[in-house]
C-alpha cells in the first residue's frame, strides 16, 4: 500500500507568512513538501467558506498564517482570521472532525526558519492523523486554486 503523502494547504498572508515562507526558500530551509502555499492579500480575507471548501476539495490539513498581532497591514485583519479559524475548528469539532487539521499561526516576514518549522509540524501532525474523512481522492492543487479565483478575481 502506497505511502499517505498529506495534502495541506496554507493560506498565507502576503505581507507576512508569504514573505516568510520566500525567505525559508531563499535560506534552503527544508520544510515539507506536503504544504501548497496560497497567497492572499491579507490573511483577514479568509472566511469560513473558503477553510470549510479547501477541507471539501481534498485537503487533509489547512492552516491560516497572518501577521504578528499589531502588525496588520489592514488593521485587523490577522484578529479576524484568527477569530474565523477558530470558529471553523469549533464547527469541525461539532461534527466529529479531528479539529486539528485546522490551525491559525502568527509570524513575521522575518520567520523562515518558523515557517519552515510550522511546515514541518503541520505535515507531521497531518501524518499522524491520517487521511481527511472528507478526502474523497480529488486533486487539491486544482480544486483549491480555482475556489480561490473564483472568489478573489483580481
Ligand atoms: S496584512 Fe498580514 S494579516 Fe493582514
Amino acid at each position: 500500500m502506497a505511502e499517505f503523502e498529506p495534502r495541506i494547504v496554507g493560506f498565507c498572508c502576503h505581507f507576512c507568512a508569504y514573505s516568510a515562507a520566500d525567505l525559508a526558500g531563499s535560506m534552503r530551509l527544508q520544510y515539507s513538501p506536503d504544504i501548497r502555499i496560497v497567497e492572499m492579500p491579507c490573511s483577514g480575507t479568509i472566511d469560513h467558506q473558503v477553510i470549510l471548501q479547501a477541507f471539501e476539495d481534498g485537503a487533509d490539513g489547512v492552516f491560516v498564517a497572518g501577521c504578528l498581532e499589531g502588525d496588520c497591514h489592514f488593521m485587523k485583519g490577522n484578529y479576524r482570521a484568527k477569530k474565523r479559524a477558530h470558529q471553523v475548528k469549533k464547527l469541525l469539532e461539532e461534527i466529529g472532525f479531528e479539529s486539528e487539521r485546522l490551525e491559525f499561526y502568527n509570524l513575521s516576514a522575518a520567520d523562515g526558519p518558523r515557517f519552515a518549522k510550522i511546515a514541518n509540524e503541520m505535515s507531521h501532525r497531518i501524518r499522524k492523523l491520517g487521511p481527511s474523512p472528507f478526502n474523497t481522492n480529488v486533486k487539491v492543487e486544482d480544486n483549491v486554486t480555482s475556489t480561490i479565483v473564483q472568489q478573489n478575481p483580481s
